[in-house]
């Protein structure tokens, strides 16, 4: 999510630590130097936008240097209306809101301030998500259309002032502490969501009831699983074998197994805890206390919303991330309860009865999406990953176990898991100037990293947990915060969204802001209305052609505005139909091909509100060298040279919707026939004032009941299907 520009609590972002002070190249030194049914079945109501026009058709999958495919419908128009646009042709409908009952015992949401169990309910904040189909039976059905489970990232909740304002009548507790009432409703409506949808008659809903649902939430218990399990950096009172932990947090990207089982990446878990303010002492300023301070919680830092003042129990006082205990080990308190956050955890959505497992083998970080590489029997599985902070990086995990084709389909999935995610190879990304890069291991067999001044790494599970710091310690490339990532069916390429850096600079002062590098080649100044935007603010999306060892690498696309400078800003040279800032969710069709490019945006967003883009993409060294010749400000000159992916044509790349007020455009999936998406729409409305939390006239959104959907006019997140009106491939 996008921090809130007016948020009172603006010196700190939850959303955006700047940790990253290692001194790791940013190659100013080398500056010169590619795309059924059961349960009581909810109507779907609310249709947004939609009208009729005939399409081109989609050939086959992008990614050739031949004729691309071509985006059959009409692009949608920038736009500030408080709707979902979609293109002529198209309908998309409300699906799944916060607060909607999936579970029994659950009432209608009344969306008031007063509802409560929201362990029953929708969560707040939709982001990643995946479609796992059902057969008429209710079993995985992997080519089912009309009916299947969507699990659901319930990210985060809109917040001001520790409160999560629009599900307390009268916008809840601004100050310490925070009644048990309140934040008992606040953890709950985070985590995942599993619920089960349908096409009856033409129309998709979700089920109230199925017994297929279920809810993960901050409290549900979770194994530990990989290199990591049992280690002594896990141990707490809930756990002291450190080999459990309670939940999982801030859910954003997701990503779906060759073996049919549901990842979601935890990304910013650290802002939830607290630390007392002579923690660093307490701890004899150990090695701990340099892992806290990389992953952004120094000592005296405040939680988000306040939650360990709940009350003394265990529940509350586990957000409390310090040494109060007098054990060797924190078996007595919650000193390493951090430790259990920040990873990709695996979940069957087909069996609610399975524990989720937390893969520590695939680092620790501000996990966004995990995207497999292409799947060949008799070949390690890769697993691409991006962290999301300013200046951090790029991630992939390859399994020591080779694929068996026969794993696709068995009946026990988490064991199939076990076999493929937690034991293998971690490796970071560096991006050399000439268009080419380097994974590098992280492993305590490089000295570099076994012998880190910050951080004397030891063991395996020690690089799971604090994978960050070795990542510094081998140089590893700092980019402009990347987002998810998503890997072309057609050729493996894959696709990293670098949403902005606002501290990347051509002239860096101070240990936060970063110089240019060819990968990350662009700094300047944007306005937004009368305010100075520095920095990288509308991102870039940077593709990888992966060489094992090594891989090549361009920027498919530069985010800008159209009437932006194309020498240094507009360099993918977009028009108004494709301009765009800050993408953010992606995704690749398996069934079209398309590249799905959603923007999570507050540097665009005095022209239009966040959008989601199709692409055709083609591939790494389709387009060229481009040198940015840059003033610095004593006017001597500098070049920047990049690789810049062919222009995108009116055929290539258009604009598909634009949502509502206030929100973000993030998660996508789909049926396997392509006919059918499904999109999230999150925190609509994020930016209204708490203290207009009861009187919605002066709501910044009031969607999805002004698009008919469900009662009160508070503005919730929510799931939206789309379709096409003919019926056709969606995109076509
Ligand atoms: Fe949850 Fe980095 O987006
Ligand atoms: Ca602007
Ligand atoms: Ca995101």
């Amino acid at each position: 999510m996008t921090q809130r520009a007016d948020a009172p609590q603006a010196a700190v972002d939850f959303n955006n630590e700047d940790s990253n002070t290692s001194a790791n190249p940013t190659f100013e030194a080398v500056l010169s130097a590619r795309l059924s049914r059961r349960g009581m079945l909810r109507g779907s109501v609310g249709t947004v936008g939609a009208t009729v026009l005939g399409s081109l058709g989609m050939t086959a999958c992008g990614g050739s240097d031949d004729e691309p495919a071509k985006l059959g419908f009409g692009a949608v128009a920038k736009s500030l209306a408080d709707v979902v646009s979609v293109p002529a042709g198209y309908t998309a409908s409300v699906l799944y809101a916060l607060g909607d009952p999936i579970l029994a015992g659950a009432s209608a949401y009344k969306n008031d301030g007063t509802d409560t169990d929201f362990d029953k309910r929708g969560g707040d904040h939709h982001d990643g998500m995946e479609w796992f189909g059902l057969s008429a039976d209710g079993k995985r059905s992997d080519n089912a259309t009309d009916r299947g489970l969507l699990a659901i990232n319930h990210e985060a909740t809109t917040d001001e002032r520790l409160s999560s304002f629009f599900i307390h009548a009268n916008g809840g507790t601004s100050t310490l502490p925070r009644p048990a009432s309140e934040v008992d409703k606040e953890v709950a409506l985070h985590g995942i969501a599993v619920i089960e949808v349908a096409r009856m008659a033409g129309k998709w809903a979700y089920s109230t009831n199925s017994a297929l649902n279920f809810r993960l939430t901050p409290l549900s218990a979770m194994e530990i699983s990989g290199p990591a399990r049992g280690s002594a950096d896990l141990v707490t009172k809930y756990s002291p074998t450190g080999t459990m932990t309670r939940g999982t947090l801030n859910n954003c990207g997701t990503g779906k197994t060759p073996w049919g089982t549901f990842l979601t990446g935890e990304e910013n878990w650290f802002g939830y805890f607290t630390r007392d303010a002579a923690d660093d002492a307490a701890r004899g300023n150990d090695k701990s206390v340099a892992s806290l301070k990389r992953y952004g919680r120094t000592q005296g830092a405040a939680s988000r919303h306040g939650w360990e003042t709940g009350g003394s129990a265990d529940q509350y006082q586990r957000w409390n991330n310090s040494k109060t205990g007098s054990s060797a080990n924190g078996s007595d308190d919650y000193r390493n309860e951090m430790n259990g956050m920040g990873y990709i955890v695996e979940i069957d959505a087909y069996d609610k009865s399975r524990m989720a497992k937390k893969r520590t083998g695939l680092g620790r970080f501000a996990h966004e999406s995990a995207a497999f590489g292409q799947v060949t029997a008799g070949q390690p599985l890769t697993v691409y990953m991006g962290d999301d902070s300013r200046g951090e990086y790029i991630y992939k995990f390859v399994s020591t176990a080779l694929w068996n084709a026969a794993d696709a389909n068995a009946a026990d999935r988490l064991a199939v898991g076990d076999k493929y995610l937690d034991s293998g190879k971690l490796y970071v990304a560096k991006f050399n100037s000439d268009g080419t890069g380097q994974w590098v291991e992280l492993t305590v067999a490089n000295s570099a990293i076994a012998n880190y001044s910050a951080f004397r790494f030891t063991n395996a599970a020690e690089i799971a947990v604090h994978t960050r710091l070795a990542a510094d310690a081998v140089g590893a490339t700092k980019m402009d915060r990347p987002e998810w990532n998503a890997v072309n069916p057609v050729n493996g390429e894959i696709y990293f969204t670098l949403t902005n850096n606002s501290n990347r600079r051509l002239e860096p002062s101070g240990s936060s802001q970063m110089g240019l590098d060819a990968a990350n080649p662009r700094a300047y100044t944007d306005m937004k209305g009368t305010a100075r935007q520095d920095g990288n603010s509308h991102g870039h999306v940077v593709r990888m052609k992966d060489g094992t060892s090594s891989f090549t690498w361009d920027v498919y696309l530069f985010g800008a505005e159209a009437g932006a400078d194309k020498a240094l800003v507009n360099l993918s040279s977009l028009t108004d139909d494709q301009d765009f800032s800050s993408p953010d969710g992606l995704a690749f069709s398996k069934s079209t091909g398309i590249c799905w490019i959603q923007t999570d945006d507050g540097a665009y967003t005095d022209v239009t509100n966040c959008m989601m883009l199709a692409a055709v993409p083609g591939q790494v060294g389709d387009g060229g060298k481009k040198t940015l010749a840059y003033t610095k400000a004593d006017g001597s000159k500098v070049d920047v040279s990049t690789y810049v992916g062919k222009t995108p044509t009116p055929e290539t790349l258009k604009r598909f919707l634009v949502g509502p007020k206030g929100c973000e455009i993030t998660g996508l999936a789909e049926t396997p026939d392509g006919k059918t998406i499904f999109v999230n729409i999150q925190h609509p409305g994020e930016g209204t004032a708490m203290a207009n939390v009861t009187d919605p006239t002066k709501y910044q959104s009031q969607w999805p009941s002004n698009a008919g959907y469900g009662a009160g006019k508070r503005p919730r997140s929510a799931t939206i299907v789309i379709t096409k009106n003919d019926g056709g491939v969606i995109g076509s």
